[in-house]
């Protein structure tokens, strides 16, 4: 199990890179189960999440080659119907060839996500509304079992928005009888991208990014060239890292449109924001101001970028509050950024956070992607060095923190435990 080492007080500067969306390589590899084409993937990230979704496809029967430039993906045939324990129980997003699997081979066998370290996460709501389709489902020996010759359309309307829900539903929906329509569907940018990777397959989909999203079923789809959207929570990881050291970075890469919620916020915590067609530069501001916030679906702050900010807000003088609307108990990183120095109290869903206290560099253990990735953020604000154990949890969704924030003059470099 390796770990970070970061001696901290470096001011990040100069320039650094986002990769391509975790979020929407995930979805967009299991979207790739309903053709029998080949798909060509550019942009997919190296990120270990990645290569669990590119182990479970080729389970299933995906041939999968892959150059510097991206990978070809090909189903010509599902040889398994199935994701087994081993596969979901590292990666919760597995449940997302459940759609596909169910519209391209009428039965599918996806285990149970389990708990999870932010929250229970349930999945009743991708089940509920592949049911309205026609699916028959059962739960047995921890297993979701589901069944449905052809799929119908039918109007699906999520009691709560859920992300890899809707993209669950979009996926089967493609090949359904008749028309679907989401209500209260999910509008983040992932799941525009995987309806255009869907759409240049053949697939008839209109309104996605809205709240009603509405899916002509075709009998087959074919093949797609496409790249995948820029990273926003990575690169949103690295704003608030250039900002915690009162840096000069320039974050190149990425959509500014789709980040303005965490744009906004950091503006109005005094840090100077430039934004370029395809680009953003953090710099430091006259002052640092406290600030509040409450984490929501897109277009709002994403709760994936809560931890980082929070480790942010300690820096900032005075007191700064947030809420976290997403998930049930995403605090997880709270007692290692105290344990540094922070002033954090929870009450609930709300965190009451008293700056700037000095951190002081700590043995901290990474307890899930974004709260590792919050500590990291506050190790290079932080006097002295910071050990941060159990880093695979940051490599299933940044590839090469590391070596990119190295790369703007961090002092973080990776031990072999
Ligand atoms: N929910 C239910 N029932 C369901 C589905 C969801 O009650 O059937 C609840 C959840 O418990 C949660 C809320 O609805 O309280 C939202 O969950 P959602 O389904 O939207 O989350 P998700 O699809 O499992 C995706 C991302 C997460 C991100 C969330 C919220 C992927 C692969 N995962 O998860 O990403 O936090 O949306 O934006 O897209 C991460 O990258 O670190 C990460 C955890």
């Amino acid at each position: 199990m390796d770990k970070f080492v970061i001696q901290g007080g470096a001011r990040l500067v100069g320039e650094v890179t986002a990769s391509g969306a975790k979020n929407a390589a995930l979805p967009i590899l299991a979207a790739t189960l309903l053709s029998a084409a080949p798909q060509r993937l550019l942009g997919v990230p190296n990120v270990r999440d990645v290569v669990t979704m590119r182990h479970l496809l080729t389970e299933i029967g995906a041939l999968i080659t892959g150059d510097v430039v991206g990978d070809i993906v090909q189903v010509k045939q599902i040889v398994r119907c199935e994701a087994p324990y081993e596969e979901v129980k590292t990666m919760r997003a597995a449940i997302l060839v459940l759609g596909p699997l169910l519209a391209r081979c009428g039965e599918a066998h996806v285990s149970l996500p389990g708990g999870c370290a932010i929250g229970a996460r349930p999945v009743g709501l991708h089940l509920a509304a592949l049911q309205r389709m026609g699916a028959e489902i059962t739960l047995e020996h921890g297993t979701i079992h589901a069944k449905a010759r052809r799929l119908t359309g039918a109007v699906i309307d999520f009691e709560q928005v859920t992300v890899t829900g809707t993209q669950n539903v979009m996926m089967a929906a493609t090949l359904a009888q008749g028309t679907t329509v989401i209500r209260n569907a999910a509008r983040e940018p992932e799941g525009v991208d995987l309806a255009n990777f869907l759409i240049g397959c053949g697939a008839k989909i209109t309104g996605a990014g809205s709240s009603e999203i509405e899916i002509e079923g075709v009998p087959s789809l074919g093949g797609a060239s496409h790249t995948i959207i820029p990273d926003r929570i990575e690169a949103a990881t690295f704003a608030i890292a250039g900002a915690i050291t009162g840096g000069d970075l320039l974050v190149r890469d990425v959509l500014p449109d789709q980040m303005q919620g965490v744009l906004d916020l950091l503006r109005s915590l005094g840090f100077q924001i430039d934004v370029e067609s395809n680009a953003i530069r953090v710099r430091a501001g006259r002052t640092r101001r406290s600030g509040n916030f409450s984490t929501a679906p897109y277009p709002g702050v994403p709760t994936d970028v809560q931890p980082q900010m929070m480790a942010l807000l300690s820096q900032m003088p005075g007191l700064s509050t947030l809420r976290e609307t997403i998930f049930d108990g995403r605090f997880s990183q709270v007692p290692e950024l105290v344990r540094m120095g922070a002033d954090i109290g929870i009450e609930g869903d709300h965190a009451k956070i008293t700056g700037a206290t000095p951190l002081s560099g700590a043995k901290v253990m990474a307890s899930d992607l974004r709260a590792g990735a919050a500590l990291v953020v506050a190790g290079l604000a932080a006097e002295g060095e910071t050990e941060i154990a159990r880093v695979y949890h940051i490599d299933r969704g940044y590839a090469s923190l590391e070596g990119k924030l190295a790369s703007v003059g961090a002092h973080i470099r990776r031990v072999a435990a």
